[in-house]
């Protein structure tokens, strides 16, 4: 069985609301995915939601219903994010599944075997929303900030098994010396190295004050600690321990995609348990930074939370995430706002891109009855924009190699304002009035080229848009047929295809408000 190339995002808490934060992940993964299916990769991507633990039992217990009540009526909100936003998730999975609670009984045990869990008691504090255990100087942090501030903290005191994390330090710094790409940004593996570092002590990995969770195979008075169990989800998807042909097929993940707040779960903890129970780990951690709020952070209580559906339905879909993904380097932190977002819509968007796309299947059909036309022998311009097309296409390849989708996005505006720029140049209206028709068909060739390597390019993107462009431009190759490769291809445009202008593409925003 080939490798498939596998993505994931975190599972997110099922009783959460879907915000800016979580749509941000996926769709971030979804642009993955989708540059690795048109590289011709076979993919795997993986979505879903963690629905264990206290936080979710207390508020089923608010509700007066039962934990998985809970989750089967919320978990929708989540489900539902894939076709708003047009995600490609080919699995949603829920930590409730047997499926699952096979998985995380197989590797508690395997863990165990291997003599890495033991029984004693924890004694400490518990950040309920985080579901974490915070050292006393986390805890001190904490007490400085203002009360409104502060996550619920609880203090613990039970009898709990432990995972020797202390075994792994010297493991987890040779792998992350060994594997410098295994935490990304660059930036991001120092500071979990200087964690590690500092000194690893054991993790508590169950609890024995409420129930719901995976009981402990052999002792069920205590549920695994949610996070265990959570994490647990990557290995699940891919087939563990049902499949094994089908896990050794998927597993290890190529990318985790997680933001920096839960980069030490996945880059610390996770890396030690797989280590533990002999899986080998995934290849990246990639962590991406924060949004921030027209400058303030996005809290409930201040009610400036972005919710997705709401900007789907505001902007589109295909917006919304060529936003999130080209107005910030993935990796920092960023700040959302509408003026943002708007002039992303009115300058990228419809003066590039649409302009461009308009124009042309305009000129289209007022000089060639609508028709792409065979072009005439090019000249000095016209070789230049055909070399600026195909490197553009390695330049594109190298930013999804380094997941750095604004320098992606940024190449391919660049590309696009130079045609525009050819096109002001050339002013085909003046060849068409002077009637130099041969020289006008080379013009308007080159342009619909140039438009088809564009439409390919921004798939993994905005990808109803890249579909749409596709389509107008007459091209009767289905679009889910091709494959990256085709972008360079002289013959991706025949002449002869019949064009169709249509509406807008991209409204400017003051005129949908009109
Ligand atoms: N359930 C855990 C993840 C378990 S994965 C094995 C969890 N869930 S969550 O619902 O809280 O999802 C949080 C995800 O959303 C994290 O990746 C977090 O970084 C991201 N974000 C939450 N708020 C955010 C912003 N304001 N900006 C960007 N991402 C943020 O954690």
């Amino acid at each position: 069985m080939s490798k498939a190339f596998y993505v994931t995002t975190p599972i997110y808490y099922v009783n959460d609301v879907p915000h800016i934060g979580h749509a941000y992940t996926t769709i971030a993964a979804d642009a993955i995915a989708r540059y690795r299916r048109l590289k011709g990769d076979d993919v795997f991507f993986l979505t879903g939601t963690d629905e264990h633990g206290l936080k979710i039992e207390r508020t089923a217990e608010a509700n007066g219903e039962k934990p998985i009540e809970l989750a089967d009526r919320v978990v929708k909100r989540f489900q539902n994010l894939s076709q708003v936003l047009n995600i490609t998730n080919d699995d949603f999975i829920r930590t409730t599944e047997k499926r699952h609670e096979r998985s995380v009984v197989e590797i508690f045990k395997r863990i165990e075997h291997a003599g890495d869990i033991y029984l004693d008691e924890y004694e400490g504090w518990y950040d309920v929303r985080n579901e974490a255990f915070i050292t006393d100087t986390q805890y001190e942090e904490i007490m400085e900030l203002p009360q409104e501030k502060r996550p619920l903290i609880e203090r613990v005191k039970e009898e709990s098994y432990f995972f020797r994390l202390s075994r792994y330090q010297d493991r987890l710094l040779e792998h992350y010396r060994k594997f410098p790409g295994f935490v990304q940004p660059g930036y991001r593996l120092n500071e979990v190295v200087r964690f590690v570092e500092g000194g690893l002590k054991d993790l508590s990995v169950s609890r024995t004050t409420f129930n719901w969770g995976i009981p402990v195979p052999g002792n069920p008075r205590h549920v695994i600690y949610v996070w265990f169990d959570a994490l647990t989800n990557y290995i699940t998807a891919a087939g563990f321990p049902d499949d094994p042909e089908r896990f050794a097929g998927i597993w290890p993940a190529d990318i985790h995609l997680v933001g920096k707040d839960i980069l030490r779960f996945h880059a610390v903890f996770w890396p030690a348990f797989l280590m533990s129970a002999n899986i080998p780990l995934p290849k990246t951690v990639f962590a991406h930074g924060w949004w921030t709020v027209e400058g303030e952070k996005m809290s409930k209580s201040l009610g400036n939370v972005v919710d997705p559906y709401q900007m789907a339905d505001e902007f589109g879909a295909d917006v919304f995430r060529y936003f999130l993904l080209r107005e910030i380097p993935f990796g920092q932190d960023g700040d959302f706002s509408k003026n943002a977002i708007v002039s992303r819509v009115n300058g990228d968007l419809a003066n590039g891109l649409g302009n461009l796309v308009s124009r042309t299947l305009g000129m289209l059909e007022r000089y060639r009855g609508g028709k792409i036309p065979a072009p005439g022998p090019p000249g000095g311009s016209e070789n230049s924009i055909h070399d600026a097309a195909l490197s553009l296409i390695g330049q594109v390849d190298e930013a999804m190699t380094e997941t750095a989708f604004h320098k992606a996005l940024g190449a391919i505006w660049e590309f696009i304002a130079l045609v525009n720029r050819y096109v002001d140049e050339e002013a085909p209206w003046t060849l068409a009035k002077e009637k130099k028709e041969e020289r006008l068909d080379t013009v308007l060739f080159t342009i619909s080229r140039s438009i088809g390597v564009v439409s390919i390019l921004i798939h993994p993107f905005m990808p109803s848009s890249s579909e749409e462009i596709w389509k107008r431009l007459g091209s009767t190759e289905p679009f889910s047929s091709l494959r990256l490769p085709d972008a360079g291809d002289p013959g991706l445009i025949k002449p002869g295809q019949a064009v169709v202008k249509g509406s807008s593409l991209f409204p400017r925003y003051e005129e949908k408000t009109r």
